[in-house]
């Protein structure tokens, strides 16, 4: 069997209707995927929930023909529920998570996958032996600028890439119960993961609770990765004006990653080329300033996009191996770089890949 993806071989025939999804927590970012699953063709939203009365009776008189329940047990008890939509706090999605694959519903989960690695690897087994389809919310591996660059980056038109930095920044939303490691975090790896297909072998992180002790709400990144590359990254809650920007730096050209602009991706052909010493004591450096491109970006909404990459996995019975290693991948270097903050800096190994070891297991079965 190829180890790229699993067809998953199932008697209920999902193929030729309309799934019927619930949408579980409506606070900030569930209502957008409810937004986007209201107009979508191939989904129908049958159930919402929520512990918080008043949200939820907000969201059932917009949505007078969904049913809404404060209680997650009532949508595992019917049957004619295909799908759940996971958007609780991180803390939450595992008991839930398993709660439902357990119930036999396919299951799309915010980010990060689960509040631990181990959780998390245990969601990706439970899964795969009850043949059901389990994807993370990495909307950003969605974005048409962020395929565009990973257009560029597999044509490998920047060259041997050096480093790549990165801020995530803006003024909130301060959150009570994880640091923004955990919060913006799982933004940055998973591009890094996906553009790059390299996984980083060490962090080093440093950050700050300066407002709610115990609750960092900065921090600094640095990962480094077996090829040599170096990452940078920034995250934080403080900060005057709102950024998401991330630059590639390669050997042929640089790429600058702008998620707020209007030109969202711009590729800079610029670099340095170093001529060896003629004589003793001296170098050459030659600079280089070509053309600035805007490359032509597909249009579609990220998180119209990823909704239909699950359901087109649920309608073709796929696991998406490749989105369960990034999304376990992410968790786990949330975990090194928490680690490291604990440790004031500490260069700290991340551990192998619990999705290859998942992987090699099943050959070797
Ligand atoms: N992809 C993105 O860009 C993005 C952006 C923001 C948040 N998120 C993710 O979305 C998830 C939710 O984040 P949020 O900011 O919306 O959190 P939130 O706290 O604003 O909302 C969570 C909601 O879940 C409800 N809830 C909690 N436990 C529940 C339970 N057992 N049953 C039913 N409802 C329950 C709460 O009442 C609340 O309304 C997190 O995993 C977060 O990381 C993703």
């Amino acid at each position: 069997m190829a180890l790229g993806c699993m067809r998953l071989v199932t008697g209920n025939d999902l193929t030729d209707r309309r799934l019927n999804v619930a949408v579980v927590g409506l606070g900030y970012w569930g209502p957008n995927r409810l937004r986007v699953l209201v107009d979508n063709d191939e989904a129908a939203v049958t159930h919402i929930c929520d512990l918080d009365a008043e949200r939820l009776t907000r969201f059932a008189q917009r949505h007078p023909t969904t049913n809404a329940s404060p209680h997650f047990d009532d949508l595992l008890e019917d049957d004619g529920l295909d799908a759940i939509l996971l958007a609780t706090p991180v803390f939450t999605h595992y008991a839930l998570a398993k709660k439902a694959l357990e119930a036999g519903k396919h299951l799309f989960v915010e980010k990060p996958l689960a509040g631990s690695s181990c959780e998390a690897a245990k969601l990706v087994l439970l899964a795969a032996e009850r043949e059901l389809v389990l994807r993370c919310g990495h909307t950003f591996l969605f974005s048409p600028a962020v395929r565009a660059i990973k257009d560029l980056l597999d044509r490998g038109e920047l060259g041997e890439l050096y480093f790549v930095s990165s801020s995530r920044v803006n003024l909130g939303l301060h959150q009570q119960d994880m640091s923004v490691v955990w919060d913006l975090g799982p933004h940055d790896f998973s591009l890094l993961l996906y553009l790059l297909d390299q996984r980083p072998t060490w962090v080093s992180a440093n950050g700050r609770d300066s407002i709610v002790k115990g609750v960092p709400d900065v921090a600094f990144l640095d990962l480094g990765f077996d090829s040599g590359l170096l990452a940078n990254i920034e995250l934080s809650w403080l900060a005057p004006s709102k950024l998401r920007r991330t630059v590639i730096v390669g050997s042929e050209k640089m790429v600058l990653y702008d998620d707020s602009s209007r030109e969202p991706v711009r590729v800079f052909d610029q670099g340095v080329v170093y001529e060896d010493p003629e004589s003793f004591g001296q170098y050459q450096l030659s600079y280089r300033t070509g053309d600035i491109v805007t490359p032509r970006i597909d249009t579609g909404e990220p998180i119209d996009l990823e909704m239909r990459a699950f359901f087109h996995d649920i309608a073709q019975f796929k696991i998406a191996d490749r989105s369960l290693d990034i999304a376990t991948d992410v968790v786990q270097l949330i975990e090194s770089a928490e680690s490291s903050m604990e440790n004031q800096g500490e260069k700290t190994v991340i551990p192998a890949s619990l999705g290859r070891e998942r992987r090699a297991t099943r050959a070797s079965d």
